[in-house]
């Protein structure tokens, strides 16, 4: 029987572990709990069409929009159709999604042109999908390994000249083999000082395919989410509170989005998260606000029972007063490159889910389609594996007209390089590689980073460091090269999009 090896626990890991199950040995690893992932903090739903008034043409051009010019036609129209499905599924494993009068409650989040948001325990979607999947992963044949991080990819050369995946090393240096590896070890969060993300989110798969010689794709476009609380661990304020109707407001508390975008509150996320930086910075810092409070306390604490919590944890009536808010980073739609099977240029290596890029979310992501890509391509990649396989796939060489050529990173250490915080280094990537970016700026943080020793592996915080290091370097060499602006990637020296530059950046390290 083939085996197979899945590296992490989000709803794409756990997805992929449990379509497997029934064919195939699988063992999952995850580096914490089973439960420590994006997929448990997601909070405003799913996109997935689901009523007759909804189409799955208007799911598909609403994520095009969305990506500004850069989303993968093949790879948006494969998530849209097969959605429903995958929806079903998660219902068939036991999630419970909301409903009002014995039908699912539809959401309206920025950018949808529908109300198709579907969503469990009012603002706590991940957390539904993820405890209704471990459950399952629990009762299944799959052999799960908690607090085991993966550090590298093992790769083998085969004897006809090629070289293939064949299982990951652990920190006390076991190697699991398998015969196909499956990474989805989600983004990268921690890259940065502010971010919704949890403690797990240290760009780990990427950075293990930049090792192994993988190509990645689009790694300069990072999304930062508006709407985080301005308080310690900035608790998500997710866009749902905005499509109920909340609107952000300056110092004087005025609604400045009005003057910025014709949808105002609900433009396309990094237009908001500019927004937001742009009026930050006109009021010397002072976070804007954000105002809940025509939706009344009772209304709030009943929609959206966990941000209602967090809120008030911090010590903010949300119900009574507007709260502070600012942008925090939330989304990575770069990763490591992968076709419409989550197959790689690493033949036996596959990525799924926020670590892979499919080219589905192009420059920008459209919210709420994250947990639908890992669930439909959680189940594509095993599909993959069927004898016979689905058509071969576009790699490296053979990535069609919208995906450029790979491009060499030099990624290494420079010869005088010194010990770096994990602090230092976040600062840095927000200061020169954050929401606003110039060439100038860039260029200064690579030759800081390229001032940063890589950590020696003694145990998992320094093999995160090491991760998070080669991955900002990626991210800066790849943004540098990008001199457009386009989606989640704003420069100030190039802020046109450039229809020239209409195509997917890929890079391998040197
Ligand atoms: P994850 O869910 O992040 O899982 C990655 C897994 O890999 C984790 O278990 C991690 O521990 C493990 N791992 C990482 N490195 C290693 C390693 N070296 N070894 C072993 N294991 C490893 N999207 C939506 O569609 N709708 C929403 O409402 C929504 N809200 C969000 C709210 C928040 C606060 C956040 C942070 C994200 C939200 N997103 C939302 C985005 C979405 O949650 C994620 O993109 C998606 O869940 C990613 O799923 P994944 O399975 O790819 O990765
Ligand atoms: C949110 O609830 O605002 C997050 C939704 C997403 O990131 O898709």
């Amino acid at each position: 029987m083939k085996s197979i090896l899945v590296v992490g626990s989000g709803v794409a890991g756990m997805t992929a572990a449990l379509e497997a199950a029934e064919h195939y040995d699988v063992t999952l690893l995850t580096k914490s709990d089973l439960s420590q992932s994006n997929t448990r903090y997601a909070q405003g739903g799913i996109a997935v069409v689901t009523t007759e008034g909804d189409s799955v043409e208007s799911h598909v051009a609403d994520t095009l929009l969305a990506g500004a010019g850069l989303s993968d036609q093949d790879a948006v129209q494969l998530l849209c159709e097969e959605g429903p499905a995958a929806f079903d599924e998660l219902i068939d494993r036991g999630v419970k999604f909301d409903q009002v009068d014995g039908h699912l409650a539809h959401g309206l989040e920025a950018a949808h042109s529908h109300a198709r948001i579907l969503h469990a325990g009012g603002d706590a979607t991940g957390a539904g999908i993820a405890y209704a999947l471990i459950d399952q992963v629990r009762a299944s044949k799959v052999s799960v390994r908690e607090s085991t991080a993966a550090v590298d990819l093992v790769i083998e050369d085969l004897p006809d000249g090629g070289h293939r995946a064949v299982g990951v090393t652990l920190l006390n240096g076991e190697v699991v083999r398998a015969d196909v590896v499956i990474l989805a070890t989600g983004g990268a969060g921690q890259l940065f000082p502010y971010t919704t993300n949890p403690e797990v989110a240290t760009g780990d798969g990427v950075a293990m395919a930049l090792r192994a010689g993988a190509v990645v794709s689009d790694l300069e476009f990072y999304q930062f989410h508006p709407t985080s609380l301005d308080a310690p661990d900035n608790f998500l304020i997710s866009e749902a509170v905005r499509g109920e109707g909340a609107v952000l407001i300056d110092r004087e508390g005025k609604r400045f989005m009005l003057d910025i975008h014709p949808d105002a509150e609900l433009a396309p996320r990094d237009v908001v998260a500019r927004a937001i930086a742009v009026q930050m910075a006109k009021q010397s810092g002072v976070p804007v606000r954000l105002d809940c409070t025509h939706l009344g306390a009772d209304f709030l604490a009943k929609r959206f029972p966990n941000i209602d919590a967090a809120c008030r944890a911090q010590g903010f009536d949300w119900g009574n007063e507007p709260i502070p808010v600012t942008p925090a980073a939330h989304y990575w739609m770069g990763g490591i490159r992968a076709d419409e099977w989550g197959r790689t240029s690493i033949p036996g290596l596959y990525a799924v889910g926020e670590v892979a890029c499919n080219g589905l979310h192009g420059a920008n992501r459209l919210a709420s389609n994250s947990l639908l890509e890992g669930a439909v391509y959680g189940t594509r990649c095993i599909a993959a594996l069927a004898d016979p396989p689905p058509p071969e796939h576009r790699d490296a060489e053979d990535c069609g007209a919208d995906w450029a050529q790979p491009f060499a990173l030099d990624l290494a250490d420079h010869a005088d390089a010194d010990n770096f915080t994990r602090d230092d280094l976040q600062r840095l990537m927000w200061e020169f590689a954050g929401l606003t970016r110039t060439g100038d700026r860039m260029l200064a943080a690579s030759r800081r980073l390229a001032a940063f020793s890589t950590p020696r592996v003694t145990d998992a915080k320094s093999a995160e460091d090491a991760n998070l290091l080669i991955v900002s370097r990626a991210v800066v060499e790849m943004a540098l090269a990008r001199e457009e602006s386009r989606g989640g990637h704003y420069r100030s020296d190039f802020p046109a999009t450039l229809p020239a530059q209409a195509h997917h950046s890929s890079a391998v390290q040197k």
